[in-house]
């Protein structure tokens, strides 16, 4: 994005420690509605159409690194701050790789729920020209750098808690920990910081005293939705967060339409898209991309990844449905369809309309067409299942010789009895039917039955063993 033909480069400050997390694994790798903290910021920068995304790691720098991604493809650029010595020597490592011609948004990667829309005005408040700052009020802000204000309204200052006067500490309005500043006017700035303070550390903070020496017009941009400006710190403040995105979640939701038996009891790792008359029980755990068609029902306790679910389809209690985010991957279940309870959709699982998918199927990589019915107990994997095939309880595909996965093929109208085993490669004819207990291990022609199993023999007057005495 550009203001007044200048370009915007975001600064991502992820170097702390987070000690009070008491986890082996980075902070800003935690993760949040699915996503690491760091993520859920790089992606809102790259949604800022920032011209760089620069992130300055520290502690755990290597698996910080590896942890993110920039959603577009795009090129993340890392600068390592080693030691820590506070947010404005964090800022200052990340000056070489900062244009000077852009406007600098600084971000913290424990602050993951900040909107782009709030980013947007906040760059629109600097105007290429100003140091603008994301303010808020708290009722407690304790911990907090305070915005000092002169008589008129303008911004003098931000003092750290640590370092503030009594009178100081009353201020309600505290520094987000969010600027967009031009970079032009921040690197010198930078090179001015000291440590003289508190905590002997270099504050990034500090720059608003050389703004106002300067005549550099000060500006706060005042929000009042705290969980924007969140910041994590300890397993309970990531719970607490999670759950108030989550009501977020949900309530959007609702107001989309989307009947939910318990707005408390949904949750949303990704991206959920719903047709209209979407009705979601208790319990229920979306991740990646699930698109529910009109009318769909989803049942208590179900956990559904990257599908798409037809209009009017039943997915039953505690059904799992795990597709991949690649198109081949990802699960699709047709209008009209009924999966579950208890059934299993894994990755590339393709059902057609009107299929039935019973309790304790098993899909995987396998297309069944219009109508088609597995409605106990069966395992299909590899398979190509024609229109109106009845897969009995029990049956399953050996698809996998132990060293190769082969493709079974069920042609249309066929009906495998139960505890049926198709040993792979192999084609079932159209019409034909396989007689419970079989082992098929050769293609059968259409509209024939096929039983392989041993004949059923009875010796009559059969007397049992008895016990020696
Ligand atoms: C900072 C602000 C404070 C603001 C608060 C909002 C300063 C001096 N103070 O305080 O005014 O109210 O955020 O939450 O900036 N980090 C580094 N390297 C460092 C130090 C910190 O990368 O050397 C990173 C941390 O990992 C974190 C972010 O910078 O992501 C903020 O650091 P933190 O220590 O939480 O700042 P606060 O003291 O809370
Ligand atoms: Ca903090």
């Amino acid at each position: 994005m550009k203001q007044n033909g200048q370009a915007v480069d975001v600064a991502i400050m992820a170097a702390g420690k987070g000690t009070r997390m008491k986890s082996r694994l980075p902070k800003v790798l935690h993760r949040l509605a699915g996503r690491a903290l760091l993520q859920h910021v790089v992606d809102t920068a790259a949604g800022l159409n920032a011209r760089r995304v620069v992130v300055i790691t520290g502690h755990g720098a290597a698996e910080v690194e590896a942890g993110v991604v920039h959603p577009g493809g795009g090129l993340l650029q890392f600068v390592r701050q080693e030691p820590q010595l506070g947010t404005g020597h964090a800022v200052q490592q990340a000056v070489p790789a900062l244009p000077d011609d852009g406007i600098v948004v600084v971000l913290s990667g424990d602050v993951p729920l900040t909107e782009g829309t709030t980013l947007r005005a906040l760059i629109d408040a600097c105007g290429g020209d100003k140091l603008a700052l994301l303010t808020i009020a708290f009722d407690d802000p304790t911990g907090y750098g305070r915005i000092v204000r002169a008589a008129n309204g303008e911004v003098q200052a931000i003092v750290e808690h640590k370092d503030a006067s009594e009178a100081q500490r009353a201020i309600q309005e505290i520094y987000s920990g969010i600027m967009a500043v031009p970079a032009r006017l921040l690197k010198p700035w930078l090179a001015q910081l000291d440590n003289k303070n508190a905590q002997g550390e270099y504050y990034l903070t500090d720059v608003v005293k050389f703004a106002v020496a300067q005549g550099v017009p000060v500006v706060a941009h005042k929000i009042s939705d705290a969980l924007q400006v969140a910041g994590i710190n300890s397993p309970v403040q990531l719970a607490e967060l999670e759950r108030a995105h989550q009501q977020r979640v949900a309530r959007t939701l609702m107001e989309q339409g989307v009947r939910l038996a318990d707005p408390a009891r949904l949750d949303v790792r990704g991206e959920l898209l719903c047709g209209q008359d979407v009705e979601i029980d208790i319990n229920c755990i979306f991740a990646g991309r699930v698109e529910l068609g009109e009318g769909v029902k989803v049942g208590a306790h179900c956990t559904i990844s990257n599908a798409r679910i037809g209009a009017g389809a039943v997915i039953h209690p505690y059904t799992h449905i795990e597709g991949g985010f690649a198109e081949k991957e990802r699960v699709e279940v047709g209008a009209g369809a009924l999966v579950g309870p208890y059934a299993r959709l894994r990755p590339g699982a393709k059902l057609g309309d009107e299929v039935h998918i019973g309790n304790f199927v098993e899909i995987k990589a396998a297309t069944l067409a219009k109508g088609a019915k597995a409605n106990h107990l069966a395992y299909i994997g590899d398979t190509k299942v024609g229109e109106r095939v009845n897969y009995g309880a029990g049956s399953i595909t050996a698809n996998y010789d132990g060293a190769n996965k082969h493709t079974t093929v069920i042609e249309a109208d066929v009906h495998i009895g139960s505890n049926c085993v198709l040993i792979a490669p192999v084609t079932i004819g159209a019409g034909g039917t396989v007689g419970g207990g079989s082992t098929i291990t050769k293609d059968t022609a259409p509209g024939a039955l096929t039983v392989a199993r041993a004949k059923q023999v009875s010796l009559s007057n059969w007397k049992r063993p008895e016990k020696k005495k």
